[in-house]
């Protein structure tokens, strides 16, 4: 699909020769306006992939431009070009939640490798979803699916921290029970998400690049700082930063992230001058986080600084009453996403659904329903559907589901030997002896299988006895 971009000039022969210079006929839908009002109302009707406007015009200027399309869109992206004289007031548009600014004259390769990163980070979207409806579905309140008690608790949550401008947050949680959902429902709940929702995982970097990333720094800081680059945090001003697996933060940024949040200021890496900034901090992590602080790996005062307001997410098996609605939810999205027509979840395959230990959360019910999704083909999605589920934990359902290796139908005879060398070796805990014994066949035929169907990593090699 060729992207739409609109490009916006109070001179619209600088502007054409923008669109003529971003590349060949076809490569990009583009549409030019030398009126922010019509852009605007263009926006509205048919909102593009990506916009360029100029900084300086007479009846709406760039920040304001991009303030608006913002708060439309949260995620498009928006680049603002300026002269050199404007400087200062394209760090506001940036703050109003420009991607990025250039300055004129606009180094074409430097927009384009922009453009392509921020039109391959899009979010795809359903065909004949507007952009607000789509935003809305992911990223609200209503998101947050689950009637149990639990679930309306998590929802209040949300709904009192957004009313709140910049509380500081701390989200705990199994892995999967939806801490990222929470983060960005809060964020675009709120009146105040002016801003930008800027995430970082911070097991992701070495400390050093995520003290930069961070931070931002100076030109020359380092070796490798050849531009002066601002920090996430810089960016995340006006609206949110969320530090997922805050728990994996080492000692050094630890005193560094504590100082900001008693400031709210900071320095640019090789900078003297302090930066205030006015952020909603949320930190998750699926780690006993007052654990980790006994043992003296996260340190007492910053784990008191972004306790401040704390939520844990309940496990998936405490809110088991919604596992009938997660599931439908999630046979209904990727029904549509696929394109078939599974109406509606077969009874039998709901019990099995409902006696699982969920150690994945919602997440692993998600991927769970997906993959029956790849299975099914007739109007329910069935028991057979499902994938077997792991070792020791298959015994809790035994009674119910007799049958030990439910193949789905449709497989070819090769993917369904794969999947039943994969199941004895998951029965027999990959013990290779007992699982050449239940295949009958000898352990060098079972390595050699295991090696065709790529599911090495998990056992060790047979010791050459054939
Ligand atoms: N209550 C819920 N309603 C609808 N979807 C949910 C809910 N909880 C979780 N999900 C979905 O489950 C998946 C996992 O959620 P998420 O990524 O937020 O988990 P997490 O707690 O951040 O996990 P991790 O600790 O592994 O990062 C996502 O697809 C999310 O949309
Ligand atoms: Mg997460």
């Amino acid at each position: 699909m060729v992207a739409t971009i609109y490009i916006l000039d109070d001179d619209p022969t600088y502007a054409k020769l923008l669109a003529a210079n971003l590349g060949p006929a076809g490569r990009f839908r583009i549409a030019v306006f030398e009126r922010p009002d019509a852009l605007l109302a263009r926006h509205a009707d048919e909102p593009p992939d990506a916009v360029i406007t100029d900084l300086v015009m007479p009846d709406l200027n760039g920040v304001e431009v991009t303030r608006r399309l913002r708060v439309a869109d949260p995620h498009l992206p928006i680049f603002v070009l300026t002269g050199h004289a404007d400087i200062a007031t394209a760090v506001d548009a940036l703050k109003a939640g420009a991607n990025e600014y250039l300055t004129k004259p606009v180094n074409i390769d430097e927009l384009l490798t922009l453009l392509t990163r921020a039109l391959a980070d899009r979010p795809l979207l359903e065909a004949g979803a507007s952009l607000e409806q789509a935003r809305g579905r992911e990223y609200s309140v209503e998101a947050i699916l689950g009637q149990d008690p639990k679930v309306e608790e998590v929802r209040a949550f949300v709904r009192r921290m957004a009313a709140i401008a910049r509380p500081t947050v701390l989200l705990l949680g199994e892995s999967g029970t939806g801490k990222n959902l929470v983060a960005r429902a809060i964020h675009y709940s709120s009146p105040h998400s002016g801003g930008r929702f800027v995430e970082i995982n911070c097991s992701a970097l070495p400390a050093n690049l995520l003290e930069a990333e961070l931070f931002g720094y100076k030109k020359g800081a380092f070796t490798d700082a050849r531009e002066a680059k601002r920090g996430l945090i810089e960016v995340a001003d006006g609206g949110t930063l969320l530090l997922d697996e805050i728990a994996e933060l080492g000692p050094e940024l630890q005193a560094k992230l504590l100082n900001f949040l008693e400031s709210r200021r900071f320095r640019r890496l090789g900078g003297t001058d302090e930066i205030e900034v006015a952020v909603r901090l949320i930190t998750a992590t699926n780690r006993n986080l007052e654990e980790q602080v006994q043992a003296g790996r996260f340190r007492a005062d910053l784990y008191y600084r972004i306790t401040v307001a704390s939520l844990v997410l309940p496990p998936l098996r405490e809110i088991r009453r919604d596992i009938p609605l997660l599931a439908d939810h999630f046979r209904d999205a990727f029904s549509r996403e696929f394109k078939k027509k599974v109406a509606a979840i077969d009874p039998a395959a709901l019990e099995i659904l409902d006696a699982w230990r969920w150690p994945g959360n919602v997440r692993e019910l998600r991927n769970v329903i997906e993959r029956a999704m790849i299975f099914s083909d007739g109007p329910l999605l069935k028991r057979a559907h499902l994938p077997p589920f792991g070792g020791a934990e298959r015994a809790a359902r035994a009674d119910s589901h007799p049958d030990k290796f439910p193949l789905p139908k449709g497989l070819s005879l090769a993917d369904a030997e794969r999947e039943y060398i994969r199941l004895t070796l998951e029965e027999t805990d990959g013990n290779i002896q007992r699982a050449a014994e239940a295949l009958g066949i000898s352990r060098k035929n079972l390595w050699e299988k295991r090696k065709k169907y790529g599911l090495l990593e998990t056992a060790p090699d047979p010791g050459g006895d054939a």
